[in-house]
């Protein structure tokens, strides 16, 4: 019965490329310098904000929340039972010993290694998750490969000339494009910046299509999307998470209907690809093991947090799997 279940999510499209409409997308997780102070009495491991999880949810996939502190055999694990990785924006550093950013790498060089065996396995990274991907692309060193910025306001896409022929936009649809490239509908909350340079110097022009800039404070041209151009693997600068699922009333997150549906693309389009990889849990009881709602999460906005729910893990053994 199970095994039924599980091979009738797989249909065979008219191009010929197989579709997995049961994706299920590894959430990281990061150390909790954000949170913490939230919960003076609990040590929490690391934590996830729940934004990301929802915005991947109203997409059409299931979570599993992937821990930091571990193995490359438990990244190994983790990826050759789900369909893609969302690395989220957040606030940590990328030279912590067995963190988000050895975590991240590992998760990229398997990625990598799937896709050059034949596979397709999509990654996507929002502001520190985005930066991490280029950070990692560089090679991880005493400096790292971004610049100081400041950018916390609402901004459109300067698009590039030839933004439709990334992968990323070239689905969106006319009106949607017009909002992104009209209306200060992206949300950003980012104290560095990838700018052009940091592409050129470290000869990553040629692997890596940018696809549109934003502005700092200062005036600083920064990347605000990008994308490998072998591999399925995308960042982006701001904040679609926040339009529909973060509230703070000190924050100014754009929730008119124009921006929630335009910044919806980014996850449909991120969960449509991971809608290309076929990989699945052994059963369906080992699927449930790993999905997030064996978590509750919290209220921390009602705590003053900055994200309005959080999901914080105590050990590490998340997942059950050691
Ligand atoms: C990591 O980087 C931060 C910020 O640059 C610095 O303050 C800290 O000392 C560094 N930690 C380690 C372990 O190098
Ligand atoms: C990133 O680019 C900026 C601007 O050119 C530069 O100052 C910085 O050193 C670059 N970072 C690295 C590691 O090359
Ligand atoms: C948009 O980007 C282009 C280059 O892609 C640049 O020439 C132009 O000045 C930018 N416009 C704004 C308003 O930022
Ligand atoms: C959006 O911007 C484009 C290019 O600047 C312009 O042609 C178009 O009329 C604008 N649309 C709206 C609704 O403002
Ligand atoms: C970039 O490529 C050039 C020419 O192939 C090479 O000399 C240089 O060492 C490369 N730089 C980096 C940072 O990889
Ligand atoms: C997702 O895939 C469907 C089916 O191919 C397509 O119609 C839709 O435009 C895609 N959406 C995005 C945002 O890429």
């Amino acid at each position: 019965m199970i095994i039924i279940l599980f091979a009738s999510c797989l249909s065979i499209v008219a191009s010929g490329s197989i579709v997995n409409n049961r994706p299920i997308i590894g959430v990281l997780s990061q150390e909790t310098f954000s949170v913490q102070h939230l919960y003076r009495n609990v040590n929490y491991l690391s934590y996830i904000a729940a934004s990301y999880v929802k915005d991947t949810e109203s997409s059409g996939a299931r979570v599993v929340p992937i821990s930091i502190g571990k193995p490359r055999s438990y990244y190994e694990h983790i990826l050759r039972h789900i369909n893609g990785v969302l690395f989220p924006g957040g606030a940590t550093y990328f030279n912590q010993s067995q963190g988000y950013a050895d975590a991240g790498e590992y998760i990229y060089k398997i990625a990598q290694e799937l896709n050059d065996n034949g596979d397709y396995f999509p990654i996507f990274g929002t502001c520190l998750g985005f930066e991490l991907l280029i950070i990692i692309a560089s090679g991880r060193g005493e400096k790292e490969n971004r610049v100081k910025c400041h950018s916390y306001g609402n901004q459109r896409l300067n698009f590039t000339d030839d933004f439709r022929t990334s992968r990323m936009f070239k689905g969106a649809s006319d009106d949607i494009i017009e909002i992104l490239a009209n209306d200060s509908v992206t949300v950003n909350a980012h104290q560095f910046c990838i700018v052009d340079e940091n592409l050129t110097s470290h000869n990553l022009t040629q692997h890596w299509q940018t696809s549109s800039y934003g502005i700092d404070d200062q005036g600083i041209r920064f990347i605000s999307s990008i994308e490998h151009k072998r591999y399925p693997f995308y960042g982006i600068q701001f904040h679609p998470e926040k339009i529909a699922f973060e509230w703070r009333a000190s924050e100014n997150y754009p929730h008119t209907w124009n921006a929630v549906r335009a910044n919806r693309h980014f996850m449909d389009f991120f969960v449509n690809e991971s809608r290309k990889n076929t990989h699945s849990f052994a059963d369906e009881m080992e699927e449930q093991r790993h999905l997030i709602y064996n978590y509750a999460p919290k209220y921390s906005g009602a705590r003053g947090g900055y994200f309005e729910q959080i999901y914080v893990f105590k050990s590490q053994r998340l997942n059950n799997y050691t």
